[in-house]
């Protein structure tokens, strides 16, 4: 299931939604798919949706380049729902606030906000090379523990009806998990050669 929020029936008979800093789009391309009656815009800073996007051509998604920090590009009460997932690097701690103002501005009365997120300082049993991006995020001004923040963001936005849900992610695991976080290691292994930001927090063998 790509969504937590209940708003199956309504996504059946035909919403409007918002993908907020969708990525090169993967959710909003399957939520495309699954819901053929519903209306799905995407919008992120940098235009890495457009190969997936031409390649999928579906006509019930609209992409846009915009950067969900300042004013969106869309009227106030437009969507029925609002999905946002791992934007935790990309927003300083000073920006959530304001970063949810604008959501709920363009969110309809009713309607459903899903925020998703996994900064690292939510990891249990944190090895090095999590600890060297947990040191990164802090360094540049990210909210490591954010997901237990968001809550009393929405609620200070005047949200209601909030729900919040752990979800347990196995890392160091085999099968499709496993693989996928395979690959993140992968990345996260060149992340001291390679990134500025992280020269002054090369790992010891032992922390
Ligand atoms: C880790 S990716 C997650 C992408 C997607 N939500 C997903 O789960 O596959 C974070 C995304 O946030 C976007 N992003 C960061 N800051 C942003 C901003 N100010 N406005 C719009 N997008 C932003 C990045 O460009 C990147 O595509």
């Amino acid at each position: 299931m790509n969504f937590d929020a209940p708003i199956e029936k309504e996504l059946e008979r035909g919403i409007r939604v918002l993908d907020s800093a969708c990525g090169p789009g993967p959710w909003t391309l399957e939520m495309c798919n699954q819901y053929p009656n519903s209306v799905f815009y995407a919008v992120d800073v940098v235009s890495t949706y457009e190969t997936m996007v031409n390649n999928a051509k579906y006509n019930n998604c609209k992409f846009i380049c915009a950067d969900v920090l300042k004013t969106l590009p869309f009227p106030d009460n437009h969507f029925d729902y609002i999905h946002q997932q791992l934007i935790v690097f990309g927003v300083q701690a000073h920006s959530w606030p304001n970063l949810l103002r604008e959501l709920l501005r363009v969110l309809k009365p009713g309607g459903w906000i899903e925020l998703n997120e996994a900064p690292p300082n939510d990891i249990v049993n944190i090895g090095p090379k999590f600890s060297v991006l947990n040191k990164c995020t802090i360094a540049k001004g990210f909210r490591t523990s954010i997901s237990r923040e968001l809550e009393g963001y929405l609620v200070n936005c005047g949200a209601i009806n909030i729900e919040t849900r752990p979800v347990v992610i196995p890392l160091q695991h085999g099968g499709n998990f496993g693989e996928t976080w395979y690959v993140v290691e992968l990345v996260m292994e060149l992340l001291p050669k390679n990134m500025n930001m992280v020269h002054h927090y090369r790992y010891s063998s032992n922390n």
